[in-house]
């Protein structure tokens, strides 16, 4: 397996092989990998010749910095995981200092919108720092393919924007929600997890399965009462938001109209650790 802790060094290596016509496909991560990952990495493998898998824990995007501290780091766990899918993997673990040339100041970014809504709201300046690492690692690694999964469908879309405007010819590729068998969203985050809250937060899909039966016949609305009354009856959750929102412009609905896609997206706290998740209705 190799590391890359420069960008040169990964150009490098990159660049030779793009001369042979390879192609390349990018997952980019934050480490404390899981299955969840490795789904975006089994895409990534099956669809390309050369894989990158980049692990980086970015500190522009946590506006909470407790949460940077506590985030899980488990390198060697994760190179293992990836040695066993395949030992042709390139890792790039790149050196903060070296990544962001001394300058780790956030760019701003206009997403047409999309970084106002949701996780925007609620995490101010997380999406400047998203796409600030983001832009850097594919003008880094310039990847014919990048996979992102749909756990984080606010952020897919806004790197869907992200390509668009920079007009980078990168295809994104999403990746679905890969779950525990108790339905919980796989996440870094679970880790942190004592087990009482551990316990409680498969409720959060159980509420979602039902709210999208709920919105079949009922308005968003009495939908989101539903979905509000069932977190907030339980001992263990608090809910932050839920919405119910286009997939497409990421704004929240009055009413329907059939031909539209919809998405509820939650997030929930269970003790300190911030939980996010999201059904297509
Ligand atoms: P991280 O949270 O490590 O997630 C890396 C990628 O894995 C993201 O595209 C995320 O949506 C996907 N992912 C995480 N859990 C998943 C699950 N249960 N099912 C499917 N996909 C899942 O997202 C980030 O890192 C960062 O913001 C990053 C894009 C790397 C920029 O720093």
């Amino acid at each position: 397996m190799k590391v890359f802790r420069l960008k040169k060094e990964l150009q490098k290596q990159l660049s030779e092989l793009k001369k042979d016509g390879k192609s390349i496909g990018f997952v980019p991560t934050m480490g404390a990998l899981h299955q969840g990952h490795l789904a975006l990495v089994e895409g990534a493998l099956k669809d390309n010749d050369v894989t990158v898998v980049s692990i980086f824990v970015n500190p522009t995007q946590f506006d909470n910095p407790e949460d940077l501290k506590k985030y899980p780091r488990t390198f060697d766990t994760d190179v293992n995981l990836l040695h066993k899918l395949s030992d042709t993997i390139l890792i790039f673990k790149p050196d903060s200092l070296d990544f962001y040339d001394g300058n780790v100041e956030s760019q701003r970014f206009n997403f047409d919108g999309l970084e106002l809504e949701m996780e925007g709201k609620h995490r101010p300046g997380h999406f400047d720092g998203v796409g600030t690492v983001v832009k850097k690692l594919f003008e880094t690694v310039q990847p014919d393919r990048a996979y992102f999964g749909e756990k984080d469908f606010q952020q897919l879309q806004i790197i869907k924007k992200l390509v668009a405007k920079e007009k980078m010819p990168i295809e994104i590729v999403p990746i679905p929600i890969y779950r525990e068998t108790d339905g919980l969203a796989m996440s870094s985050r679970n880790k942190r997890l004592q087990p009482v809250y551990r316990r409680a937060a498969p409720f959060i899909y159980q509420v979602l399965k039902q709210a999208r039966l709920i919105f079949q016949n009922q308005t968003p609305e009495a939908t989101k009462a539903f979905v509000t009354q069932s977190i907030a009856a339980h001992p263990f959750l608090e809910l932050e938001y839920f919405e119910i929102a286009d997939e497409k412009t990421l704004k929240p609905i009055k009413t329907k109209i059939n031909s539209n896609k919809y998405r509820g997206f939650i997030v929930v706290y269970a003790g300190e650790v911030r939980l996010i998740d999201n059904i297509k209705l």
